[in-house]
């Protein structure tokens, strides 16, 4: 593997192309570009010309961070790309904190992919002391 990784570059087609290769996709192009374009911080990750992996973190970038759409694509999973992206996402998310405060990182863990992120110390909720963690999906 040749892994490079290039920040803020990820595209509609580029993010289209990784996240379908995991899952189904459920927005319009225009939807996605306006996404990237609200993101904090996005990374794609490129094997000579072959698209690998992203990841993109979103909030406010003070007290909340949430990391979304980390991805690998299915020929590459277990070879250590994940870990690269989140580590890259950590790294943004504790260089950009402003010094002596508490800041809090979020994700919604794919089904089965806890472990993975529990190597990055994060904890699942609800547990002894936290509620579950709640979505609603809406049209319009
Ligand atoms: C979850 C995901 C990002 C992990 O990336 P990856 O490149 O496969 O993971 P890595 O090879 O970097 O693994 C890093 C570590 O996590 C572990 N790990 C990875 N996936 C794991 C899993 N599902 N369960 C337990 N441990 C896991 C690895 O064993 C490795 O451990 P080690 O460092 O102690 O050896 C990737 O598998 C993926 O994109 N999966 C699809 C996600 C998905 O379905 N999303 C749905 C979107 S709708």
């Amino acid at each position: 593997m040749n892994i490079e990784i290039y920040e803020n570059k990820l595209t509609v087609n580029s993010y289209i192309e990784i996240k379908e290769s995991v899952c189904k996709i459920n927005n319009s192009k225009l939807q996605i570009a306006k996404s990237l374009k609200n993101d904090l911080y996005d990374v794609v990750v490129i094997d000579g010309n072959k698209l690998v992996g992203m990841g993109r973190i979103v909030g406010d970038g003070a007290i909340y961070w949430y990391l979304q759409d980390v991805a690998v694509i299915p020929e590459y999973q277990g070879k250590g790309v994940g870990r690269i992206i989140v580590k890259k996402l950590m790294d943004y998310i504790y260089s950009s904190s402003l010094s002596d405060t508490k800041t809090t990182i979020g994700l919604m863990a794919a089904k089965g992919k806890e472990e993975f992120y529990k190597k990055f110390g994060f904890i699942e909720r609800p547990n002894d002391d936290q509620g579950p963690g709640m979505i609603q999906i809406i049209s319009k």
